[in-house]
């Protein structure tokens, strides 16, 4: 008798922990396999927040984003790259190079709709996805192929480069060998160039060589530490202060979501002088 009442506590046990599980497993609402494994579009804890998994990893996201919302920018990083948005006088043309689920394009076409955008994404499954949860306009030219090779013999100038080209594995120096020199030849007259790197995957050497292609450079490390994003851009180098005006009339033009004032404010203007103490910061590798 007492073995009887201990199995069925024991049942009643696992079913409990059964369905609990059932309840906070992720419901996957799209799945498809790509040249880099399975990737899934998952739910998550928070209501219409959406997470891009790759082969079945349910944490950390690969990318996130709020269906329905062109301008929720999930990614302790993410934020950042729009303080291009104060260094570029013409938005025209852009390149972006790494879409993951289309955060920051839809955040850029959402008040610069008359940007024409290049995308370079190497795999087509997130460009699908893109397309599919985000439906961006016509005028998006999606190329599918690699950040890399494609700036090697692409003929285009941009106004602003944003590179977050990202696989959840370090980088090898050598697949950025000539990369900075490149971006600065596509780049136009006061164009920026954005750099989100990702400390632990990013050769210290790599860094070293954008800080030896760049006349100016800014940047701010995101709170949880793990990512750098650089603005990069030549010519006469833009003070703290002027630029603080520039994003004050920029924020009352378009008013942005993460205003544009206080998102300049976690940058650091950096003077040749503490570029060690930047490099310093990712790891050495091969
Ligand atoms: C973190 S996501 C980009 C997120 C995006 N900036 C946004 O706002 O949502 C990184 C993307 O880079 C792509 N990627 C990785 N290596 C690449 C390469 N060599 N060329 C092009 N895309 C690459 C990955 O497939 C992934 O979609």
């Amino acid at each position: 008798m007492f073995f009887k009442i201990l199995r069925f506590f024991c049942f009643l046990f696992i079913g409990v922990v059964e369905s609990a599980e059932k309840t906070t497993a992720p419901t996957i609402l799209y799945s498809r396999q790509s040249p880099f494994g399975l990737i899934e579009v998952v739910t998550t804890n928070t209501r219409g927040l959406l997470g891009v998994c790759e082969n079945e990893k349910y944490y950390p996201y690969q990318s996130m984003f709020m269906q329905g919302d062109a301008t929720y920018l999930g990614l302790w990083y993410q934020p950042l790259a729009t303080t291009s948005f104060c260094f570029v006088e013409n938005f025209e043309k852009v390149l972006l190079l790494g879409i993951g689920a289309g955060d920051f394009l839809s955040y850029l076409l959402n008040y610069f709709p008359k940007t024409q955008v290049d995308v370079v994404e190497i795999n087509h499954v997130m460009i699908d996805i893109t397309k599919k949860f985000r439906a961006p306009k016509n005028t998006v030219n999606f190329i599918n192929g690699d950040a890399f090779k494609h700036i090697a013999r692409m003929k285009k100038s941009y106004d602003l480069i944003y590179c977050d080209i990202y696989f959840m594995k370090p980088f090898i120096a050598k697949e950025y060998k000539d990369f900075f020199v490149r971006v600065n030849n596509h780049l136009n007259q006061g164009g920026v160039f954005v750099w989100n790197a990702h400390i632990p995957f990013i050769p210290r050497g790599v860094v070293e060589d954008m800080f030896r292609n760049f006349e100016n450079i800014v940047a701010s490390i995101t709170n949880d530490g793990e990512n750098i994003v650089f603005l990069c851009y030549q010519g006469p180098q833009k003070t703290k202060q002027d630029l603080e005006i520039v994003a004050e009339n920029v924020q009352k033009q378009h008013n942005f979501r993460y205003a544009l004032p206080d998102v300049l404010q976690k940058f650091e203007f950096i003077p040749l002088a503490d570029y060690e103490t930047w490099i310093t910061k990712f790891p050495v590798l091969s």
